[in-house]
């Protein structure tokens, strides 16, 4: 199938590289000329792995190709897929691009004499594309519902395994007008052997954002606990996790033992959820909500949990370190969570930001940011090119990406270099790990104590005063 993708961000590259790889023929299409230049020469505008390889495969071929022209990618497609963002504008998402986006899409279809699919893959209110990209396409084509298709086609791919998730997805979910658009997106999907589930397309915009709160969900639950953990002294929210999730409703048995949902894992307490989606979905669904008239205390209790979450790590620092003025602390990840190089609501930079205005200096690092890429996003704080570099001087560091290298480094060189080797781990990254006798280690979720080399857990009474 000839198919067309409007916008290369992290959804529509992926979405592309990936139906090349099944042999569809893919036309993409972005606004940012620098955008397309760089994709046209292989090389992907954000770290995904394994999408470079994809790219350059799809280039090599000619399955895949790379255009700022939506009328050259258009004329002989049979389905465009809108990918565009949505970012949060205040309360309510920014459709400013999706509207664009149809109505480019819209003009085009009024010359092109044959029947096209529409289908939004970006992540929409409820009503949205019923709403607004269905009238935006009459209007621009001069043609109605029927005469061309419509479909809202949602992503639940994550990053830093955007590529994988694509290339095996749990369930496509398709959400159509009528039973001849979605007909086209089954086809289109063909080649992936799931679940494919045809909604309408409410249900569909529903579904995602449904999704993405479930997470959140378990998320804050899980903080929450961790804070009513630290509270409690010999309480470690590790082993009540673990508990709890030996009930078999969460961990069934099957033939090979027992069965622990990856969902699960999303328990585990840390800094809050980031990113560019989870926040911004959530809202969305509460203010959908709230529009509807339907109230959502539950997705209101899950952000402020998750807004005072990066305050609650901030605190675990000045409990283990006192006063923050004067001090220098080496902040490890700044990127919303390990495996990305997104900064978009990243909970590092909440952390970052609190630090510094306590009167802290913050010496960062990340795996996957570079200090360029960290200056273009505006940061002050100096982003060194190692673990190393961030730690030299330290009065304390804080954890706040979950990098597996962590577990390997070299931990007694590297907190030799601080200047008191104060170790607060906001993704409990280094549980377990052999630690030299001198570091005083704070994970999160453990009660009032400290964690000692190897693993023994002793009262700490400066965590006392934090909850
Ligand atoms: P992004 O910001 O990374 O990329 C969007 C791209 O669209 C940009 O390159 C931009 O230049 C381009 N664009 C904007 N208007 C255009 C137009 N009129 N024509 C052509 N190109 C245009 O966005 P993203 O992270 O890929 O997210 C896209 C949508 O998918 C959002 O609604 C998001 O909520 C949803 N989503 C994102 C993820 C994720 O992991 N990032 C996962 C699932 C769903
Ligand atoms: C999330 C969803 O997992 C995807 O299904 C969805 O498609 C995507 O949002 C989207 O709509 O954009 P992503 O944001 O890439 O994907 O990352 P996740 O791995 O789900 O993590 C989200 C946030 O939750 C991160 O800040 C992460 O650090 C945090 N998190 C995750 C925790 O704090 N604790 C956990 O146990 C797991």
């Amino acid at each position: 199938m000839i198919v067309t993708i409007i916008g290369t961000g992290y959804v529509g590259l992926v979405t592309g590289a990936c139906l090349a790889s099944k042999g569809h023929t893919v036309r993409s299409v972005d606004v940012s000329e620098e955008r397309v230049n760089l994709i046209r020469a292989g090389q992907t505008p954000f770290y995904e792995p394994g999408l470079e390889e994809l790219l350059r495969d799809g280039l090599t071929s000619g399955r895949l190709s790379v255009t700022t022209n939506l009328a050259s990618a258009i004329q002989d497609s049979e389905l465009s897929l809108i990918a565009v963002g949505t970012p949060a504008k205040g309360e309510d998402p920014d459709l400013s691009y999706l509207e664009t986006a149809a109505a480019q899409i819209g003009e085009q279809l009024r010359t092109l004499g044959r029947y096209h699919v529409v289908a939004v893959k970006s992540t929409v209110m409820p009503g949205t594309t019923r709403g607004i990209v269905q009238a935006t396409l009459e209007i621009t084509s001069g043609l109605l519902l029927g005469e061309f298709g419509l479909c809202m086609n949602p992503e639940f791919l994550r990053e830093g395994s955007a590529v994988e998730d694509f290339r095996v997805p749990d369930r496509i979910v398709i959400g159509q007008a009528d039973a001849r658009s979605g007909d086209v997106l089954d086809r289109l999907y063909s080649p992936y052997a799931c679940d494919k589930l045809r909604l309408s397309l409410e249900e569909a915009e529903l579904t995602k954002y449904a999704s993405n709160s479930l997470l959140s969900v378990l998320i804050s639950f899980g903080n929450e606990l961790a804070g009513l953990c630290e509270a409690t002294p010999g309480a470690d929210l590790e082993t009540v996790m673990e508990a709890l999730c030996l009930d078999r409703r969460l961990s069934p048995t099957g033939p090979a033992g027992r069965v622990r949902p990856e969902i699960l894992s999303y328990l585990r307490a840390g800094i809050g959820f980031g990113g560019s989606c989870l926040p911004k979905d959530v809202n969305a669904l509460r203010v959908y909500g709230k529009r509807s008239s339907v109230a959502t205390p539950l997705l209101d209790a899950v952000i402020a949990t998750n807004t005072n979450r990066p305050a609650q790590v901030v605190s675990l620092v000045e409990a283990a370190l006192g006063d923050l003025a004067g001090k220098t602390i080496a902040l490890l990840g700044l990127a919303f969570k390990n495996g990305t190089d997104d900064l978009r609501s990243s909970p590092a930079l909440a952390i970052l930001d609190a630090l510094e205005d306590g009167g802290a200096r913050v010496q960062s690092y990340d795996p996957f940011v570079s200090a360029e890429a960290a200056a273009r996003a505006g940061l002050q704080a100096p982003c060194g090119a190692s673990l190393e570099a961030a730690l030299h001087n330290a009065d304390a560091a804080v954890i706040t990406t979950a990098d597996p290298s962590y577990r390997t480094a070299d931990w007694a060189r590297l907190t030799a270099g601080m200047r008191t080797p104060i170790l607060i781990d906001g993704r409990n990254i280094l549980r377990g790990v052999p630690l030299p006798a001198a570091v005083r280690y704070y994970p999160i979720g453990v009660g009032r104590q400290r964690i000692q080399p190897g693993g023994e857990i002793r009262t700490l009474p400066a965590i006392a005063a934090v909850h």
